[in-house]
């Protein structure tokens, strides 16, 4: 058993507090390797922003645990060496039982997401409670979900509500003991978030996509003032690099995300975590297509995943500076 604390991680408790004092989000990007990892820690450090690191199944599969709690380790000290002792959180991501989050509590998580969105209510605050009991015993801070995020095979019209039930907030969040509640309120994940059809286009052409479901935000944190709401799927899936990836011989059709002014928007409201995971896989593909069609005789490694770190280390700052409002909050 490896406790968080001893790696010189912290759990989302205080910065969440400090985010919904300060109407800003925390940043959560999701990392997989090396470059990802420190292309975030550099972006945080420039900004002075605390951040959550966030690992998926998929990629915890990817990069084995234990690696995962030594670059987490590395993390930490690597930030301090840049010269800012930013927070940093380890979290698990759509952590889908509690088998899991137990394991990566063991492994030095110091945050877990238990992701029963899709289950029946009941059977959700169950396995919600369960983990939450177990992670509190070590300081370890719990994120749940009500409402499902729609993919982009599931209609995320009205009709066919997957939306976060206002009315069931107070009771899970009460039931639950729940740190942080994901919601639903039109987000989704990956680069496609909207089919054409549900989007209108303006004057140019440019595809616009249905805005987010504000009155449920606002509705929820009306029933649970100052609790700490986290979005899924927030990318804004950035256009130019789309182009460069098709450009260099990528397919990537129809591919769209949420506004950043509507991000923005959210981070100023109870929202103090926003996950962006799809921007930073589209900017690192744009920068690893391109130098490899511009340099077919190029084999080194460092030749393209360089570029690519520096160009999500400028996406990550973006995020920080523009979007998420998290700059100077250390
Ligand atoms: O919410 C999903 C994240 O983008 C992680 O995706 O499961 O492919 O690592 P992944
Ligand atoms: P995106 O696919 O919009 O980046 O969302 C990531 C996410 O929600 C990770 O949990
Ligand atoms: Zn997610």
């Amino acid at each position: 058993m490896v406790n968080y604390k001893d790696l010189g991680l912290v759990n989302s408790r205080e910065i969440f507090a400090k985010a919904m004092q300060g109407g800003y989000a925390i940043p959560a990007f999701n990392f997989n390797n090396m470059e990802q990892l420190q292309a975030i820690i550099q972006a945080c450090v420039a900004q002075k922003s605390p951040v959550i690191l966030q690992v998926s199944q998929g990629a915890r599969k990817y990069a084995n645990q234990t690696m995962l709690r030594y670059m987490a380790q590395g993390a930490v000290e690597y930030a301090k060496e840049l010269g800012c002792e930013i927070p940093i959180v380890l979290h698990l991501d759509h952590g889908d039982s509690f088998e899991l989050c137990k394991s990566c509590i063991e492994y030095g998580f110091s945050s877990v997401m238990i992701d029963g969105s899709h289950l029946p209510y009941e059977e959700n605050v169950a396995l919600t409670k369960k983990v939450v009991d177990y992670a509190h015993q070590y300081d370890v801070t719990v994120e749940g979900e009500l409402g499902v995020l729609a993919g982009v095979e599931d209609e995320v019209s009205a009709e066919h509500s997957t939306y976060t039930k206002a009315e069931d907030v107070e009771d899970f969040v009460k039931k639950t003991g729940v740190d942080s509640l994901a919601i639903s309120i039109g987000t989704s994940h990956g680069a496609n978030k909207f089919r054409p059809e549900q989007c209108t286009r303006n004057e140019d052409g440019v595809l616009i996509p249905p805005p987010l479901r504000f009155d449920i935000l606002a509705e929820i944190e009306k029933r649970i003032p100052g609790f700490p709401i986290v979005l899924h799927g927030s990318s804004s899936v950035p256009q130019d690099q789309v182009a460069i990836v098709n450009k260099y011989g990528g397919a990537m059709k129809d591919a769209i995300g949420i506004p950043e002014e509507q991000l923005r928007q959210a981070a100023k409201s109870a929202v103090c975590k926003v996950n962006i995971d799809s921007d930073g896989r589209i900017v690192m593909t744009a920068a690893v297509r391109q130098v490899l069609a511009e340099k077919p005789a190029e084999f080194d490694p460092r030749k393209y995943l360089g570029p690519a770190r520096d160009n999500l280390k400028a996406l990550y700052e973006h995020k920080i500076v523009n979007v998420l409002g998290s700059a100077q909050r250390v």
